[in-house]
């Protein structure tokens, strides 16, 4: 007897590599739950509307009840044979409660039901990733509550720029992880729709109740055109789109941790359970888990290539190129939930090293532009500003010396006003007082500002949304 589901109609069998080439049961297996709970609400639909029988639906229940018990004890025989994870549990209802195993599929055809079983499976775990995003961002804002008024060298081109604080650059990566926050919990409305019901691509014959099955089922709505249903793969699509752009900014945050973690730096150090030595230099401490999630970002972005590009070429309604779009799916998800699970733990057993994140700040003349500020409060026009303290920074330069070091006549003499045509006296101790590095921070004093007040504000802002 032909093992095939469909086999009736061909005069050949398979070969082994054509039956492995086409199979999908040693990933899609893993649809398994999901493939189950929508079977149910297909049933009960089913006998709802009067196209099967109460005891038809009572064996169903049973027989698939009895299913989750084998998969969930690993006594499940998975069968290359049967293709795919529909077909196998399918095939096994049947051999446990006999002919109400086989209505189950009326009204229903693979094509729907496998739409159904992703979208299942995708809002799953988009909810659990929504709920390790949260936890990043919880310890995000705790790193950057304890040290909110931590300063550190803020960059522009990787060279000192302008003092911030730390807890500004944690915000900085809350306000990133909130958005991707935003794009995953956008991306569950579309979806959580259903598609059963559309049956092959044309609907069915049969008198569904598409409203109940969708109620059962916990969508939002059903699909509104059968042949969309079936064939597109947009909502996977946008998915591993949120989870490319979160892992963007999962590499970022990275690669500023594998930065500050080198000796060169020595702004933080992170826990050692995060990191690994080397096989031949006992010295070593690597930062492994961030240079891994920059790696791993990689693999994300090329799901995402992979599934646009799947979907690209494919005319209405279903073709088998589809089956393809599971494991660069799963692996998303994989990546994306342990990357998360990982950083959120990382993030919070951060050690900061404020003593050198200061030393690194008073080295690149960080508050040049706060003294450029003040003179243009004594009436210079910003450009002869900018001019006189790019000379003052010269003169730093080749007297090794920091701008905060000078004293009013060197300041003067180094500034040189009257060669810009302004007058020497304008310099005084206000000028000096402003260079300061927390002078500096407090006086970029407004909302999405750098002074310890605002991020002070910030933060507390975030805890209301987090409802933390
Ligand atoms: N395993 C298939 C998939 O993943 C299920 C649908 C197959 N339908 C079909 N007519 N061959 O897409």
């Amino acid at each position: 007897k032909k093992q095939e589901a469909w086999s009736a109609r061909f005069s050949e069998p398979m070969s082994e590599l054509v039956k492995r080439y086409t199979a999908s049961v040693f990933f899609d297996k893993r649809l398994a739950e999901f493939d189950i709970q929508g079977s149910l609400a297909h049933a009960t639909m089913l006998c709802e509307a009067g196209v099967i029988t109460q005891a038809d639906l009572q064996a169903i229940e049973k027989g698939m009840a009895t299913i989750r018990q084998e998969i969930a004890d690993g006594q499940f025989t998975w069968q290359l044979d049967l293709e795919d994870v529909h077909l196998n549990i399918e095939r096994r209802l049947t051999e446990i409660i006999g002919e109400a195993g086989k209505r189950l599929h009326t009204g229903r055809s693979r094509n729907d039901q496998v739409a159904t079983d992703i979208r299942l499976f995708l809002r799953f775990e988009t909810d659990r990733i929504c709920g390790l995003i949260r936890e990043l961002l919880a310890s995000l804002l705790a790193v950057a509550d304890r040290n909110h008024d931590v300063v550190l060298p803020g960059f522009t081109h990787l060279q000192v720029a302008q003092p911030v604080t730390f807890g500004h650059h944690m915000m900085a990566y809350f306000e990133m992880f909130e958005r991707d926050l935003e794009r995953m919990q956008d991306c569950r409305k579309r979806i959580n729709r259903l598609p059963l019901g559309a049956a092959a691509l044309a609907g069915t014959t049969f008198p569904i109740n598409r409203q109940r099955t969708c109620e059962l089922l916990g969508f939002d709505s059903v699909t509104r055109n059968s042949l969309d249903s079936v064939s597109d793969r947009d909502f996977a699509i946008e998915f591993c789109a949120a989870s490319s752009i979160l892992m963007m900014h999962v590499s970022r945050l990275s690669e500023e941790l594998i930065l500050w973690m080198s000796p060169r730096y020595a702004f933080i150090d992170l826990p050692d359970r995060f990191c690994t030595g080397s096989s031949i230099m006992p010295q070593k401490k690597n930062p492994d888990v961030p240079e891994l999630a920059r790696g791993k970002t990689g693999r994300v972005y090329g799901h995402l290539t992979g599934l646009l590009t799947l979907m690209k070429g494919q005319p209405l309604a279903y073709n088998k190129d589809n089956q393809e779009d599971k494991e660069p799916l799963f692996d998303t998800v994989d990546t994306v939930v342990d990357t998360l699970t990982i950083f959120a733990e990382m993030i919070e057993g951060m050690k900061i090293k404020p003593e050198n994140l200061r030393q690194a700040t008073l080295q690149g003349y960080a508050t040049a532009t706060d003294l450029a500020d003040a003179l243009v409060k004594k009436g210079l026009p910003f450009r002869d500003a900018h001019e006189a303290v790019a000379r003052a920074v010269r003169y730093c330069d080749q007297h090794v010396m920091g701008l905060e070091q000078l004293s009013v006549a060197q300041l003067a003499e180094a500034l040189n006003l009257p060669e810009l045509g302004y007058q020497a006296d304008l310099v005084d101790q206000s000028l000096l007082d402003v260079l300061s590095l927390e002078g500096s921070l407090a006086a970029r004093d407004h909302i999405g500002g750098t002074s310890p007040r605002q991020v002070r504000y910030a933060i507390d802002q975030a805890k209301i949304r987090l409802q933390m």
